[in-house]
This record gives structure tokens, C-alpha cells and sequence, in this order.
């Protein structure tokens, strides 16, 4: 697969098959994201890839504390500003309509939405859990370098096939996800990812996220041809 219809396949996928994924490919596409440029080329990133039994346990933790759905254990970060202005909020909104539309569930349906979002924390049947963290002294410039890599992984999973859904929702679970990975301290739990392979047949794997057109956030000037 080249690069555009690696770009142009990729999507946030939402329900996958449980048909597992090697380690082998799994490492392969960790190791060859780390060819994602970072600035000084500090390389910010930290995962942990789970499979079987072990990614079975961590989503155990979260599955055996209902209750504290939606919330978990508080957002380490704020995943949207406070107040999200315009014109993200209505992006945002939209996304989100788009998806519960999909699996045919109301706006009204609070028992649906929570019950969609916390299939967030069984990584949508994905057979490989991917945890992203970054050092808690790093900033700005090195958190972009982290999305940057891990959109890497994201195109790389094309390559090989495979699809994957990055998760900030893990971030209500963050003590759970450290004790369990005994992630140091200094390290914060950026997003998940969810990788495996799609099902091609599952509803809310049929729409797309629109995206603006290209006049709307990029202006060109100085071009001859
Ligand atoms: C870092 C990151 C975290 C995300 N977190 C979640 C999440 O927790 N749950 C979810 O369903 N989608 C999540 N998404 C998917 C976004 O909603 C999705 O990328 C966006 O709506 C655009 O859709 P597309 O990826 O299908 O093009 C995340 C995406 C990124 C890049």
C-alpha cells in the first residue's frame, strides 16, 4: 500500500475482529514509526503494547468498576479545553452525532452513549491495546511529536492491513493503566490505540468524519504553477 491510500484508508475504526495480530508486527510497526521526526530528536514517546491475557486483565480492571462510567478515575488533562469555541465545538458535536447515528442510538439514549463509550475501554475488540505515554517535563513541541508519531503507527497499521482508534478516553482510567503497567511517575498516560483488524461488516465502521475543505484552513500565496 503506498502512502496516499494508506492516508486515504486510515480511519478511526470501532469495532474490530478478534483475529490476533503477531508481536512480530506489532514490533515492526512500533520500531519503524520511530522514524517519526521530533524536535532535537529527543524521541518523547513511551508505549506499551498489550495482547491475550494481559491486555484481558487490564480491560477486567475498568469492566469490573461500571459504576464510575462515564467519568472513571477524572481526566488527567483536559481533552477538550473548558470552553471549546467555535468552530471546534460544532465539529465536535457533529463527530459525535455522526457516530451515535451509526448504531442507532438517540440523543436521548443516555444508556446507549455510555454504553458505546465504554466499549472505549474493551479497545472496541481490538486483539492489541497500545498505551501512549510521555515524560511529564516534556511540552508542547514534544506532545505534538508524540501525535506525530503515533500517527505513524496509525499508517504503518495500513500498511500491514490492519486499522486502529486512538483512545484520550483512557486517560479516566490513568491510575488503573499506571499501577498496572507500573508506569514510573514522571510518566503521563497520553491516549490509547486501538489495532487489529477491522470488521468490515460492523455499522458504526461505515461512516467517515468529514473534514473541512482545504480553503478553510490553508491559504496559498507566491505560486507560479
Ligand atoms: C489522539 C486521539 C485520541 C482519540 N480518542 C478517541 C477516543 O477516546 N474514543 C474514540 O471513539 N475516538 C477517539 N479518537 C478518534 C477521533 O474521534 C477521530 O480521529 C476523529 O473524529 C476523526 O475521525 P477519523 O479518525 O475517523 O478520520 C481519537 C483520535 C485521536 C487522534
Amino acid at each position: 500500500m503506498d502512502v496516499l491510500d494508506a492516508v486515504s484508508s486510515r480511519f478511526s475504526c470501532r469495532d474490530f475482529l478478534p483475529t490476533p495480530v503477531p508481536e512480530a508486527t506489532v514490533r515492526d510497526i512500533l520500531a519503524a514509526a520511530a522514524r517519526a521526526p521530533s524536535g532535537g530528536n529527543v524521541q518523547p514517546w513511551r508505549v506499551h503494547a498489550l495482547a491475550g491475557a494481559k491486555l484481558e486483565q487490564l480491560k477486567a480492571c475498568v469492566r469490573a468498576r461500571p459504576e464510575l462510567l462515564p467519568r472513571g478515575e477524572g481526566a488527567e488533562y483536559d481533552i477538550y479545553p473548558r470552553d471549546l469555541k467555535e468552530p471546534y465545538e460544532t465539529r465536535r458535536r457533529q463527530v459525535g452525532a455522526a457516530l451515535y447515528q451509526s448504531i442507532g442510538v438517540t440523543r436521548a439514549d443516555r444508556a446507549g452513549r455510555y454504553r458505546q463509550y465504554a466499549r472505549n475501554f474493551e479497545f472496541f475488540g481490538a486483539p492489541v491495546g497500545l498505551l501512549l505515554s510521555i515524560d511529564r517535563s516534556m511540552g508542547p513541541p514534544q506532545w505534538s511529536d508524540l501525535g506525530g508519531y503515533i500517527q505513524t503507527v496509525m499508517l504503518l497499521a495500513r500498511g500491514h492491513g490492519l486499522h486502529t482508534c486512538g483512545q484520550e478516553a483512557w486517560t479516566h482510567w490513568h491510575k488503573t493503566v499506571y499501577s498496572f503497567l507500573d508506569l514510573p511517575p514522571d510518566f503521563i498516560l497520553f491516549c490509547g490505540l486501538a489495532l487489529g483488524h477491522a470488521d468490515p461488516d460492523a455499522a458504526i465502521n461505515q461512516w467517515r468524519a468529514p473534514r473541512e475543505p482545504l480553503d478553510a484552513f490553508a491559504s496559498f500565496e507566491g505560486f507560479e504553477g
